[in-house]
């Protein structure tokens, strides 16, 4: 552990190494953030894979982009930033156009987090107050991050003291090319689902699970990131490249595989599972090179994907989707692996 440096009203933020098989991996109080995994490719060349900046104040200049950010307390979007529970109705500010993006305008991610070392890893803690941000309830949130062989396993959980709902996941992005090297279109994604929870002009859910078959965001085959992403499909358009919910196969609440990506140049690999029913595929459609990352290089259109296991966006509107609920009394619990490996 090292004091990282100091937010404005000059609490300290520790950050810490984990290293294990081939595999180094920085994470940080501030926003429980993924800072950093190095790892090698197939020649044994080192690179940073994750998106980031070489200080804290960069991350505290950036409250856009979600970089390694654990997002809550609702990731994704609530239409209107309006739900009901329990007959009660509950606003949180709105912060993308007419809806609540990633808890609102100050989520978790803008919080430094407490944190204890744990075997092989950390654990962060953030307790946000009955009506953070408009939700219901004390919540309090555990994040904890452990490396074991090239595996960095990051396993959630929360209580409550009233009915809340939630949705607690990582919006790191990846460019397995390596941080200073070019874009993601040249990588292939694999992911294992059959179907996706299709949006509308402001990327809510509209309540329907389509079938990925026939359309550009079938990955249930190896494909190219780039290969299809200026599509005329509908839904393309919509998001302006890859930025949907895709419904996990099996049974959530197993760990079992979402997403592989290969970086066929250089090698590299990595494998996501998850207990979650939801992964968001986001190709970094926003990003527009107002931030310059750790190697100086603008962080411009699709330099980072982005794989959120999650439940649904917008699941407090949707009676048909997993429930996004949690109650006094129950413990809330997801994980979600990333395997590191590469390919002849
Ligand atoms: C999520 C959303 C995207 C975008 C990013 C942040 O991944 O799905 O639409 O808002 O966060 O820029």
């Amino acid at each position: 552990m090292a004091i990282w440096g100091h937010t404005a009203d000059g609490t300290a933020v520790p950050i810490y190494t984990l290293t294990s098989g081939q595999v180094e991996v920085r994470v940080m109080a501030w926003g429980a953030k993924l800072v950093s995994v190095r790892t090698p490719d197939r020649t044994g060349k080192v690179a940073d894979i994750v998106l980031g900046y070489n200080s804290l104040q960069d991350y505290l200049n950036d409250t856009k982009t979600y970089f390694g950010s654990v997002v809550g307390r609702y990731g994704n979007r609530i239409a209107h930033g309006k739900f009901s529970l329990d007959g009660k109705t509950y606003q949180i500010p709105l912060n993308n156009g007419a809806n609540a993006l990633h808890g609102g305008p100050k989520g978790f991610d803008q919080y430094v987090w407490q944190s204890k070392e744990v075997p092989g890893g950390v654990e962060f803690t953030h307790v946000s107050p009955d009506g953070d941000m408009g939700f219901p309830g004390t919540l309090t949130a555990h994040v904890k991050y452990t490396l074991t062989g090239n595996t960095l396993r990051i396993d959630y959980s929360a209580t409550t003291d009233k009915d809340t709902v939630l949705n607690l996941t990582n919006h790191a992005y990846y460019n397995l090319n390596g941080d200073d090297q070019g874009t993601v279109l040249n990588l292939k994604l694999q992911l294992d689902a059959d179907k996706f929870t299709p949006i509308d002009s402001g990327l809510i859910p509209t309540g329907e699970l389509a079938p990925v078959a026939g359309t550009p965001l079938d990955f249930r085959k190896p494909e190219t990131i780039g290969a299809r992403i200026d599509d005329a499909n509908e839904q393309m358009k919509l998001a302006g490249g890859y930025d949907f919910n895709y419904v996990v196969n099996g049974a959530p609440g197993t760990l079992r595989p979402a997403a592989t990506v290969v970086d066929p140049e250089n090698g590299r690999k990595m494998t996501v599972e998850t207990t979650q029913p939801g992964i968001q595929f986001y190709s970094g459609n926003f990003l527009d090179g107002t931030f310059t990352g750790r190697y100086g290089i603008k962080y411009t259109k699709h330099k980072g994907f982005c794989l959120e296991t999650q439940v649904f966006p917008d699941s407090p509107n949707h009676p048909n989707f997993p429930s996004a609920e949690l109650k006094p009394g129950q413990t809330f619990h997801s994980t979600t692996t990333i395997t590191f490996s590469v390919v002849k």
